[in-house]
């Protein structure tokens, strides 16, 4: 296994209307690192995590994921690559009507054929492991509830769980406790963190929270315009740089 998980190189995205959301990003994840990248509203935090599993597909560059070139792959290899990413999202993205469990199980999809995922054919082996994972998350008793009896932080754990079940090399969380109160929030990021360190992920989470970035990051990669601000640890990361990152444009000369 190659030391760094992901490598990022001169990677653009413009939109389609001409908006450069990406310009020329680079940096490596090691195993088991934990990044958060934080920066305003618009600086291409999510264009960055979504360019990664061409959720959004990048102008150009390269995203070498465990040695292969993400943006080379054909649809069936990105199909497979797919499977070793995990991702959770602000709003859960969870199947509202389906227990809990079977939600967990739904990482597993990537592994199975069409045929049997469309059925929904997991068998025993898939369903103790699956509940292993909720108990990892601290949600054994709620297994078999509907997913939408949950609370909106014990969803995000139930998401958490199905991208763990995903048995994935690398966590992207596009701000995974935007929607929670803080209470939730540090619940949420205890579990990702924990889980994540259990396995010897590579994690990278989107926020806009800088105090919870600095508590539970290894390291910390501002983003402005489009642009890496900043890549560095925790500590580094002064006042002055965090006020200079979430400056606007117009007021860099007052
Ligand atoms: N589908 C799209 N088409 C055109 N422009 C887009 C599209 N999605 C995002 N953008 C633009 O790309 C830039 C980066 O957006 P992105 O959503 O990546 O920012 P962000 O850092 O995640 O912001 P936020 O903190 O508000 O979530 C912004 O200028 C945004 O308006
Ligand atoms: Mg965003």
């Amino acid at each position: 296994m190659p030391e760094n998980i992901l490598e990022i190189k001169n990677l653009n995205k413009v939109y389609p209307d001409g908006t450069k959301a990406l310009k020329n990003i680079n940096f490596k994840a090691k195993k088991g690192e934990f990044i958060v990248v934080i920066g305003p509203s618009g600086a291409g935090k999510s264009t960055l995590l979504r360019s990664i599993n061409r959720l959004s597909e990048p102008t150009d560059g390269e995203i070498i994921f465990l040695g292969e070139n993400i943006l080379k792959a054909n649809k069936g290899k990105l199909r497979k690559i797919r499977r070793h990413i995990g991702m959770i999202f602000q709003g859960f993205n969870l199947v509202k009507r389906l227990p809990t469990v079977r939600n967990v199980l739904h990482g597993r999809l990537g592994y199975m054929s069409s045929i049997k995922g469309a059925f929904g054919m997991f068998d025993k082996n898939d369903v103790q492991k699956a509940l292993e994972v909720l108990e990892r998350v601290g949600l054994e008793e709620q297994a078999f509830k509907r997913a939408d009896e949950l609370s909106g932080g014990q969803q995000q754990r139930v998401a958490i769980a199905r991208a763990i079940n995903q048995s994935p090399s690398l966590i992207l969380a596009d701000e995974p406790i935007a929607s929670l109160d803080p209470n939730s929030s540090q619940i949420v990021m205890d579990y990702l963190r924990k889980v994540c360190d259990e396995d010897g992920l590579t994690t990278i989470v989107n926020l806009h929270q800088v105090d919870i970035a600095k508590e539970y990051a290894d390291r910390i990669i501002g983003v402005k315009d489009g642009e890496i601000f900043y890549d560095g640890s925790p500590r580094g990361l002064t006042d002055e740089v965090i006020q200079k990152l979430y400056r606007k444009k117009e007021a860099l000369h007052a």
